[in-house]
């Protein structure tokens, strides 16, 4: 017996990183996932390596814009009808653009805002009247260390973490008597899309001391080649505890994943 054998989850940011690990722990407990994302190549090798595990038949890809409101719309409603239903939902889609703060247009500012925080909002509130239908259902969603501590210039990607942040709490009181669990995992030095191409978005005269702070205690899959950073499998397996029944009392607060970073 799987600890998610039944369970149907829709899970966004699937086609890369975390996301697309989460598909395939998930998948390997027994669940039934749809993977949303904007990225379809990235889909197509969520779905090739699903296959190499013999559990593509239980993985719909489905390609959706989170910072979209029709596509959201669109999506989850597609979602729910492939799953006949929703137990959870993985908010895992997001992007990390970086800039002095001062040079930071407006455009930018709103392009982090609307993926990372309005996209989760869009994504929760579609998939919620579904989810409450269940007696119990999780929501899991990404915020990351830079919410809580300082990241040199990320203050809009911080920001749209710390906002999740908030809003999770907010969903773990307005829904829990429901049976909804929402929860945040805040990893940090994950081996993703977002993390080997942070260093093209930073400025260009950086002061690398200030990053000195971001460093794992506990030794990483990748560091022997310096880069401190650990495989998307450490944040999958507390995803898939968290949307399970050993997460059961479990609501309203973060689980930092981070190797000790932030100890
Ligand atoms: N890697 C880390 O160390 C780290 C640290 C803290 C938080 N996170 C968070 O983890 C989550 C997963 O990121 P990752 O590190 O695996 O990076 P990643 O770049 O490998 O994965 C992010 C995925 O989100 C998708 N995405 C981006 N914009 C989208 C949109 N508008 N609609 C749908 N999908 C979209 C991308 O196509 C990609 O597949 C993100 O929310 C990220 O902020 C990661």
């Amino acid at each position: 017996m799987n600890r998610l054998d039944g369970h149907r989850i829709l899970v966004t940011g699937a086609a890369s990183g975390i996301g697309q690990a989460t598909v395939l722990r998930l998948l390997a407990e027994g669940a039934a996932v749809v993977g949303a994302d904007i990225a379809p190549d990235g889909l197509e090798k969520t779905r090739l390596k699903a296959q190499e595990a013999g559990a593509d038949a239980r993985l719909t890809a489905l390609l959706m814009d989170v910072g979209d409101e029709s596509s959201v719309v669109d999506g989850v409603k597609s979602a729910l009808k492939t799953l006949d239903g929703l137990d959870s939902v993985v908010n895992a889609a997001g992007i990390l653009r970086a800039a002095h703060t001062h040079e930071m247009s407006l455009a930018a500012w709103n392009q982090i805002l609307t993926v990372n925080l309005t996209g989760t909002f869009l994504v929760v509130r579609e998939a919620l009247p579904a989810l409450l239908r269940n007696s119990r259902s999780a929501i899991v969603n990404f915020s990351s260390t830079s919410a809580t501590f300082a990241h040199p210039y990320m203050a809009a990607y911080a920001a749209s973490k710390g906002g999740i942040q908030a809003m999770t709490h907010a969903l773990a009181l307005e829904y829990g008597r429901q049976g909804l669990r929402a929860v945040c995992v805040a990893p940090g030095s994950i081996k993703s899309g977002i993390t080997d191409t942070t260093g093209g978005y930073l400025p260009s005269d950086s002061d690398w001391s200030l990053f000195g702070r971001l460093t794992p205690i506990l030794p990483t899959s990748l560091e022997a080649s310096g880069a401190g950073m650990a495989d998307p499998s450490v944040v999958a397996g507390v995803v898939a505890m968290l949307v399970s029944d050993d997460g059961a009392f479990i609501s309203g607060t973060e689980i930092r994943i981070d190797g000790g970073t932030h100890a």
